[in-house]
């Protein structure tokens, strides 16, 4: 069974805590288990992984990526600035998709630019929880082509 990684990023961690309005009511367990669901759903299985720190997102594709075939990543903040995480999914030559649960177009300035998204086949924003049914049903479509 192929499996695809889903990677959490800074402070994601909180949701459920964090401001409903950008970024709804879920947690990351709920995230996490509409990703399972969906992959199960199309035949394929899912490893998870939160880290706050950026060193610890990095090792983790480094050591996960050679068993998986795709990756969904919500990088949090570091969306608009790690070069460092940018570099280590292009590393992994996987299929990446990156979702947020917020539209970071429309929020503050900083927020709209993604430095993630040139290693990406695709970007959701703003779909909150259904963005990662689209991104996990996105993967297994190009994981099975
Ligand atoms: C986020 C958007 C980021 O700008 C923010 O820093 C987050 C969450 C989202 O899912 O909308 O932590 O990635």
């Amino acid at each position: 069974m192929k499996t695809i990684l889903v990677v959490h990023g800074p402070n994601l961690n909180r949701l459920g805590a964090r401001d409903a309005a950008h970024y709804g009511s879920a947690t990351l367990a709920d995230l996490e288990r509409v990703a399972a669901d969906e992959a199960i759903k199309n035949g394929c299985a899912v490893t998870t992984f939160q880290s706050n720190h950026e060193g610890a997102l990095i090792d983790f594709l480094q050591k996960e990526s050679g068993h998986a075939a795709g990756i969904v990543i919500n990088p949090g903040a570091l969306t608009h600035y790690s070069y460092a995480l940018h570099d280590a999914l292009v590393d992994t030559r996987l299929p990446v998709v990156e979702v947020h649960l917020s539209n970071i177009e429309e929020r503050e300035e900083w927020r709209a630019i993604s430095v993630i998204r040139p290693a990406c086949i695709a970007t959701i924003t703003g779909k909150k929880e259904e963005g990662y049914r689209e991104a996990v049903q996105l993967l297994a479509k190009k994981i099975a082509a």
